[in-house]
């Protein structure tokens, strides 16, 4: 499986010719290392309505005739712009073709009225990828470690709109993936991180790893 971190909160999982989006803010994201033109998505996965999240998705979606995952109320605020989605909500999960969706929680506004952001745990061709979203930490991190056999974590550490890098060490101790990534963080000065504090951090207390991406890198998993 590869994965390409393209800026923010924005990542995408490539393997078997299926191409999954988290989050696909490019068009005035200042940390977009791809055009949004330039990605065929057959899956886009938002975490919720902020612009920062929502992003390019529905024109995305249109271009490519990709589907969009994510929690109803978004969903439905997606479909009504024409995009082709799937409406899940916190808790539940569904088989898709390249595996399976859990939909978690994450403590942050929706950016849509009468929804929830949420988190995803998607288990991709057999790897389990935890993406956080835009989120405070929360103790069912705990419960989510346990439930699920993370290989790979996303999660935010700039701090102001979500968990700052102490914080998201307590939860890389909780969800014990095998690697985490930060994201989230350096995109504006208001959520100004440093990454290699929380690798440090990170690997002293744990058995995880840290792989800090820069924008456009990409990682064979
Ligand atoms: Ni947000
Ligand atoms: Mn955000």
């Amino acid at each position: 499986m590869k994965l390409r971190f393209l800026g923010h909160a924005c990542f995408l999982l490539e393997e078997k010719g299926t191409v999954l989006v988290f989050d696909p803010y490019l068009s005035g994201n200042p940390a977009a290392a791809e055009k949004a033109e330039n990605i065929k998505a057959d899956f886009i996965l938002v975490s919720h309505a902020h612009g920062d999240h929502l992003g390019d998705a529905v024109a995305m979606a249109k271009r490519s005739g990709g589907l969009i995952i994510s929690t109803a109320e978004v969903a439905g605020k997606c479909a009504a712009e024409g995009a082709k989605t799937h409406a899940m909500h916190i808790g539940g999960k569904r088989a898709f073709p390249f595996g399976s969706v859990r939909i978690t929680l994450a403590f942050h506004g929706a950016g849509v009225e009468g929804g929830h952001a949420c988190g995803f745990v998607v288990d991709f061709f057999g790897q389990k990828v935890y993406f956080a979203g835009d989120t405070g930490l929360f103790g069912d991190m705990e419960l989510l470690g346990r439930l699920e056999d993370i290989d790979i974590a996303l999660l935010p550490i700039g701090d102001n709109y979500t968990m700052g890098v102490d914080d998201a060490v307590l939860a890389a101790k909780m969800l014990k993936a095998k690697t985490v990534i930060p994201m989230h963080y350096n995109t504006w000065p208001l959520i100004a991180a440093d990454p290699n504090d929380f690798k440090r951090k990170v690997e002293k207390d744990t058995d995880t790893a840290v792989a800090i991406l820069t924008p456009g890198r990409e990682l064979t998993f």
